[in-house]
């Protein structure tokens, strides 16, 4: 009986502690289901009392009555304690919102960087009038070269080492000048057409080479186009590109097979004006094989040489676009690195 009553006040003394040490509403059920659950302690003692005597049970009865509405009592006013504690740490929060704190904005897709630049070339050449073409990646020998007045023996294929296909007579294009002639059979002069686009060669890769890039190709057919068309083309379009009106062209002379006579042409250094590193000390920077187009070119597509003349030039657009951006790596265009991609 004693032990009873002792059992009774330990266990009062135990559950108050535990309340005491409780700090969270989850710790609280825990305590909760402790003593007061089901099976808890409490329900324990309780399922003892139908072996004790009448006498006893008179004595031990009110005795855990009590416990247990005082310890019902005690774990409310601890719960609301805690809630209570809980909705003012809520409101503390609410109060000192910072709305400017920041978030982490969720990525949103973008253009690639190819696709801004080709568009803003494109822009370009249609507010000056011309027509924007595509053409094939894969394509035969003949437009690739032979058309291009470069015949099969030609030291000229040498400069471009080509991947062939499987299929005979099938490559991928090593230059978008294949355009050029896809161009002159559908279309008669007069013609002002560029085109953007891949271009592969079977080449070792760098910084500055990769197996695979992409060129823009002009080209101009008309009765009476020189090289001063050529030149001041060339200088206006470079000076949109880089927003830099003062820019300033020079032209070396240059070989390519399908044009005659054949140029090179380089713009004045954006970076400085006594030689500095990206232009190798010189002040200027090659960006463009161009030329006036050679009569064999025009005659393989139906055009008399006699009566019409024209220029084409082309050059790597992500020679372009790292300029413009300090790009050092030409391997980044398709890496697929989004820390790259997304500065764009
Ligand atoms: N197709 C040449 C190359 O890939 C670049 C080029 C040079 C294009 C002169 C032209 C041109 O249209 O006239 O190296």
């Amino acid at each position: 009986m004693n032990d009873l009553k002792q059992t009774i006040a330990t266990l009062r003394s135990s559950f108050i502690q535990a309340l005491e040490q409780v700090g969270t509403l989850q710790e609280l059920e825990h305590v909760r289901i402790a003593f007061l659950g089901r099976q808890g302690q409490l329900a324990s003692i309780m399922s003892c009392m139908k072996n004790l005597s009448l006498e006893e049970k008179k004595l031990c009865g009110p005795l855990l009555n009590e416990l247990k509405q005082t310890s019902e009592q005690l774990f409310n006013v601890k719960k609301e304690a805690l809630e209570q504690q809980n909705r003012q740490q809520e409101l503390k929060k609410k109060q000192f919102f910072d709305v400017t704190a920041y978030r982490a904005e969720p990525f949103k897709g973008g253009l690639h960087l190819y696709s801004h630049i080709i568009q803003e070339l494109e822009d370009i050449f249609i507010s000056m009038g011309y027509q924007v073409v595509d053409g094939p990646e894969i394509e035969t020998s003949f437009y690739n070269f032979e058309a291009l007045n470069i015949p099969q023996d030609h030291p000229a294929r040498d400069m471009q080492d080509t991947f062939w296909l499987t299929l005979p007579g099938y490559l991928m294009r090593t230059q978008t000048s294949n355009v050029q002639i896809r161009t002159l059979e559908k279309q008669r002069p007069p013609v002002a057409i560029i085109s953007a686009g891949r271009v592969y060669r079977n080449e070792a890769t760098d910084a500055s080479h990769d197996f695979m890039f992409t060129q823009l190709e002009c080209l101009v057919v008309d009765k009476t186009i020189s090289l001063s068309n050529l030149l001041g083309t060339t200088q206006t379009f470079l000076q949109r590109v880089f927003g830099n009106e003062k820019l300033k062209i020079r032209a070396r002379p240059g070989y390519f097979p399908f044009v005659e006579p054949g140029i090179e042409i380089d713009a004045s250094c954006l970076f400085c004006t006594d030689g500095c590193s990206i232009c190798k000390r010189t002040t200027w920077i090659e960006l463009l094989g161009a030329g006036l187009v050679h009569p064999n070119v025009l005659r393989a597509c139906g055009v008399d040489p006699q009566e019409f003349s024209g220029f084409a030039f082309g050059m790597g657009i992500e020679r372009l676009a790292m300029l413009k951006h300090g790009i050092t790596d030409i391997r980044l265009f398709h890496g697929n690195s989004l820390s790259f991609l997304r500065q764009f």
